[in-house]
């Protein structure tokens, strides 16, 4: 479905009006109009390429057709120059007036420039997918710091937005903690079928116990078929309400969670809802009823799938006896397992109807890794075939892998995954060093240095990852994410403390922040940072991708520290120059705090 947007004021859309105009005045494609930042900053601030394409349909002169443009925006006082460039560029220079009302205007603007969306939809966002009995580790990291993110954005551009962590609660994976338990704990009661009584309250494990007995159940699983075959019933079991494995599984899910929860909180990530794929069981019965009612399912080797492919996708396939032969693409969906068990694609496509019935969302967007782009697409075929969402509906946002200087996912040095509990540790004690390094943080109190040096470290971290493009593999480096230097999220948060000094400093010596007036260079690309906010932020929303709104920021940081050391705010005698600087610090600072908190960082006060 298409992205509207509520009408703009920034000078890309004012330029582009103008301009547009004029092409429509003298006869052109009013679409001719576009303009956008200039490619040439240091010649202009915005262009506009359309004379070129318009003289070449019309076969007339570029430049002839650029100077009958360029008549239409004289007498225009935003406009300081429009210049003719090359074959027939329009440059155009913003007068220092248009661009302080600009400021003036966005400073007055409680939204800071960017009005959002003109029609609020309704939007899940599937995001973390944690497992139960998994300890979350670095890989897990991007799908929750970028889901999280593009929730904050979504809302903020006016969307109704639900968070879901769509919780592994279910399947295979629960039959094989079950057995693994029964093998240390044959005593409990859940094991025992004659049992009427009451379960006990309190858990059987730990979490640390789960973290032991599952990787170990799940390697056994793969060579040992006797206990793979124990695990496979009692999966079943417990789907079809087995007591005391539904007592069981319930400590599994709610030890696991709790710690999943802790995890997410530390990092600054929160879900609104904690559905498991336990909670879109009971649609799935009447779901294979009625895909088998529409004719979709069919056998295939007494499992159940549903072809998702169309006539002529199909893709080469290499047999054992080295023959190659045509398969569908993508291939079939596997409904229902030859032993009549629901598998990940059947939950995916009952969430889908789950998530139907009770929020009707107008999109459903997935964050989760781009090696599941095979899985998504048999589920969002399947369901768009079923009726069960409309083409567009639904939407995988995929995204790439963190990995190691190796340039392979991850692995710590006894090639096991890093968790993210340890890691975010390291990145609390390189942050500590950090600010000590720096002389940072020295007035501090012990509880105020212990919060900032955790800002730190969440914004090193969630920063990395949302500066890259949700698809770009990265390798992780905490050494370069935690310097206060170069493009980082401790940069960002240093800028912000510094502009909150400036402003403590001035609320102390009693000087308030005033109308601001544009006039040295520093200022004019402040502001146009500050102008390009509303852009930025909407191609984040268009894309999906926070890597856009993160070098806005950044870009917008990287022009305050221009400006601060070009323009005093605080000293001089001129106290409209100081109350005008003031203003700009200001909205600098409140734009800034904006765009960290949409990143889901934010900033100490002091360092
Ligand atoms: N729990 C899954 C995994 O670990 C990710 C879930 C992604 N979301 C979804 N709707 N399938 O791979």
């Amino acid at each position: 479905m298409s992205d509207a947007f509520a009408p703009s004021h920034d000078f890309k859309t004012q330029l582009t009006d103008l301009a547009s105009a004029a092409f429509a005045a003298e006869g052109f494609d009013a679409s001719a109009g576009r303009v956008q930042p200039s490619d040439r900053p240091d010649l202009a601030d915005f262009q506009c390429n359309g004379a070129l394409s318009v003289a070449k349909q019309a076969k007339a002169n570029p430049r002839e057709v650029a100077t009958k443009i360029v008549a239409h925006f004289a007498g225009d006082d935003r406009l300081k120059s429009t210049d003719i460039a090359g074959p027939g560029f329009l440059n155009f220079v913003l007068s220092d007036r248009a661009l302080s009302t600009r400021a003036n205007e966005i400073a007055a603007d409680p939204r800071i420039g960017a009005p959002g969306v003109a029609q609020r939809r309704k939007v899940i966002i599937d995001f973390g997918g944690p497992n139960v009995a998994k300890e979350m580790h670095i890989g897990h990291l991007r799908t929750a710091v970028i889901g999280e993110s593009l929730k904050r954005v979504m809302r903020f551009m006016g969307d109704e937005v639900i968070g879901d962590a769509h919780f592994g609660d279910w399947g295979y994976q629960m039959g094989l903690l079950i057995v693994a338990l029964r093998e240390e704990q044959p005593g409990l009661p859940y094991y025992d079928e004659g049992f009427t009584g009451d379960y006990p309250a309190q858990p059987p494990v730990t979490l640390d116990d789960l973290g032991r007995i599952y990787p170990a159940a799940s390697e056994r699983g793969k060579t040992d078929t006797a206990f793979r075959d124990m695990a496979r019933k009692a999966t079943k079991e417990l789907q079809a309400g087995r007591r005391g494995y539904r007592a069981l599984w319930q400590h599994f899910v709610t030890v696991s969670r709790e710690a999943l929860k802790r995890d997410y909180a530390a990092l600054g990530v929160e879900f609104d809802l904690w559905y498991g794929e336990s909670d879109a069981d009971p649609y799935v019965e009447p779901m294979i009823a009625d895909l088998d009612a529409k004719g979709l399912l069919v056998d295939d080797q007494g499992a159940r799938v549903v072809h998702v492919a169309k006539p002529g996708e199909t893709r080469k396939k290499k047999l054992d006896d080295g023959s190659v032969i045509e398969v569908p693409s993508p291939p079939p969906l596997l409904a229902v397992s030859s032993e009549g068990s629901a598998m990940y694609g059947t939950t995916d496509v009952a969430t889908i109807v789950q998530r139907q019935k009770e929020f009707g969302p107008d999109l459903s967007l997935y964050i989760v890794d781009q090696r599941q782009a095979e899985h998504f697409e048999q589920v969002f075929r399947t369901a768009y075939l079923a009726g069960y969402a409309r083409e567009g509906q639904l939407e995988h946002a995929a995204n790439g892998t963190v990995n190691g200087p190796d340039g392979k996912p991850y692995k710590t040095r006894d090639g096991g995954t890093l968790k993210l509990h340890v890691l975010l540790a390291e990145a609390i004690e390189k942050a500590t060093e950090r600010l000590r390094e720096a002389g940072l943080g020295g007035g501090l109190s012990e509880a105020q240095f212990a919060d900032t040096a955790h800002k730190v470290a969440v914004a090193a971290l969630k920063f990395a990852e949302l500066s890259n493009h949700r698809l770009t593999n990265y390798i992780f480096d905490l050494d370069r994410f935690t310097t206060f230097e170069g493009k980082t999220g401790p940069y960002l948060l240093y800028q912000a403390v510094r502009m909150k000094s400036i402003l403590r400093k001035a609320a102390e010596q009693g000087l308030a922040a005033g109308t601001i007036e544009v006039t040295e260079p520093a200022e004019r690309e402040l502001v146009l940072l500050l102008d390009g906010f509303d852009g930025a932020l909407k191609e984040t929303y268009i894309k999906r991708a926070p890597n856009l709104l993160a070098d806005h920021v950044y870009r917008l940081a990287q022009a305050f520290s221009k400006f601060y050391a070009a323009c005093p705010v605080l000293a001089g005698d001129d106290a409209a120059i100081k109350a005008s600087r003031l203003g700009l610090v200001t909205l600098t600072l409140k734009q800034l705090e904006l765009g960290l908190d949409l990143m889901g960082l934010s900033s100490p006060d002091q360092m």
